[in-house]
């Protein structure tokens, strides 16, 4: 079964063709990154009228490079938040449209479901043992979740304000560099020392799998503003000292998000560990969770490609696919979707 995937949720407009939910055939990403580099951030405004703009060419693009036609597609699945609402408007609009004119099933997908699907993209012999314990992260959600089964979502926990995505690029805006922030203080990051500042970690005084970022992204700028005065310019800041902040600070958040992924593992018991959105892509992220949970003896995933990680149709049309096969006279029906902020699954 081939589905048509659309993800407009944020900065991204894609739209990619998977088939039986592994195989990838095309995965066309029109980036806005350029436009929102402007800003140090995402306009919804303009980030909309650019889905307006690049939805029907990137839509042309992936069947082409899937080299199919749309005869061949078996059904069409659009992220319907959560979102910038005026952002979602025109993947669902788009979605719900195509599917009425060339009378295909419509599944509406829950973006950050769809991330978890990232890491079944181009494993087409993907056959994972559940449960699994899933860190979904990137720069508007930050979750901890037992999957077990597909379909079977158990949300574990949460961000109780800022997601660690957010943090990287509120941090990089303030040492002044380059949106988004996530690669960029990865970059800056190695060329600094991790222990120079000692950043802290949330605390909660009851037993929880949240996670909290807000405090961090303070600390990191009074720590600036203390060296460099509350007026500081981020492009007057000593090149060593951005290292060594984004170093320490990249440090604490990955320790904070392992440390909750391996209290939750030693609770739950998961037979693999799974971890998927745009701050999968960390290297450091990573290598903490091969370092810090290979005690368990299970398999520990992320994306098989960055583009993956990051928003991307791909793992939409891949959750899509296996909605529909966990239901299908549910999506049989053409139905107008909704995008909303608050998606539930
Ligand atoms: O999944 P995504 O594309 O969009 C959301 O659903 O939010 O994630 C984007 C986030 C941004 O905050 C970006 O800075 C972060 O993922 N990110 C990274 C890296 N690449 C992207 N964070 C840390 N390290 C990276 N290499
Ligand atoms: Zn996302």
């Amino acid at each position: 079964m081939r589905i048509l995937g659309i993800e407009t949720s944020c900065d991204e407009t894609a739209v990619a063709v998977v088939e039986n939910g592994t195989k990838v055939l095309s995965n066309v990403i029109a980036s806005q990154i350029d436009l929102h580099k402007i800003t140090g951030g995402v306009v919804p405004e303009v980030a909309a009228r650019e889905h307006i703009l690049k939805i029907i060419p990137v839509i042309k693009e992936a069947l082409l490079a899937a080299g199919l036609s749309w005869d061949e597609i078996d059904g069409i699945a659009a992220a319907c938040g959560p979102g910038l609402i005026s952002a979602l408007l025109t993947g669902t609009l788009t979605a719900s449209t195509l599917a009425l004119v060339k009378e295909k099933p419509l599944i509406p997908v829950h973006h950050i479901l769809g991330h978890i699907y990232g890491n079944w993209c181009d494993r087409p012999d993907a056959n994972f043992n559940f449960p699994i314990l899933i860190l979904t992260v990137s720069g508007g959600h930050n979750d901890l979740i037992l999957m077990k089964g597909h379909g079977e979502f158990e949300m574990l926990g949460t961000t109780r304000d800022d997601a660690a995505g957010e943090a990287f690029d509120k941090v990089a805006k303030l040492l002044g560099l380059s949106y988004p922030g996530g690669p960029a203080i990865q970059i800056s990051a190695k060329d600094g020392d991790i222990n120079a500042f000692d950043f802290p970690k949330a605390k909660f005084d009851e037993e929880t799998f949240d996670y909290s970022f807000s405090g961090l992204k303070t600390a990191v700028l009074y720590t600036v503003q203390e060296k460099f005065g509350k007026n500081y310019l981020p492009e007057n800041l000593d090149p060593k000292f951005v290292c060594n902040v984004a170093a320490s600070f990249q440090k604490t958040v990955t320790e904070t998000l392992i440390d909750q992924l391996e209290n939750a593992a030693d609770k739950f018991n998961p037979r693999e560990i799974h971890i998927a959105g745009g701050v999968s892509a960390n290297l450091a992220l990573r290598e903490k969770a091969e370092k810090r949970l290979s005690k368990f003896n299970i398999p520990i995933r992320h994306p098989v490609n960055i583009s993956y990680c990051t928003d991307n149709a791909a793992m939409i049309a891949s959750c899509g696919y296996f909605m529909f096969q966990k239901n299908p006279s549910k999506f049989k029906q053409w139905q107008n979707i909704q995008p909303s902020a608050d998606f539930t699954f």
